[in-house]
């Protein structure tokens, strides 16, 4: 499929549910309003792939996260809420991503990637 709609309701604050997008994990992530205030709190020189959190989310809708679940070193899937940030930690080299799944430590050269998705009301986006 091109393109799949999900339904934000079914994610939990705190919580993340992963989907599958073109044979690719995707992470959906209600932000609590700590995670939030973390990822908007961040100052831009304190990243190594400079990225506001305005930029990542949808307006309006910045309490949720969606992005691909696959470490940009090599691929691997990043565990949830784990690693010095609290948003992702990848087991397979060590790379630290934040609540705003930018990288922040280990080998890892990129943030986690933004894919193209849009709101179709107030609950329901489509990814691709
Ligand atoms: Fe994630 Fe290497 S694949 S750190």
């Amino acid at each position: 499929l091109a393109s799949i709609e999900f339904d934000m309701t079914k994610v939990q604050e705190g919580q993340q549910i992963v989907i599958k997008w073109q044979g690719k994990p995707v992470f959906v992530r209600y932000r609590t309003a700590r995670e939030l205030q973390e990822a908007v709190s961040t100052p831009l020189s304190a990243l190594k792939d400079p990225e506001a959190d305005a930029d990542r989310v949808k307006e309006g809708h910045s309490q949720y996260l969606v992005v691909l679940g696959n470490c940009t070193h090599l691929g691997c899937i990043p565990t949830f809420g784990t690693g010095d940030f609290g948003g992702w930690f990848c087991p397979c080299h060590g790379s630290h991503y934040d609540t705003s799944g930018r990288i922040r430590k280990g080998p890892a050269p990129a943030n986690l990637v933004v894919p193209e998705y849009a709101y179709l009301s107030d609950t329901r986006i489509k990814i691709g």
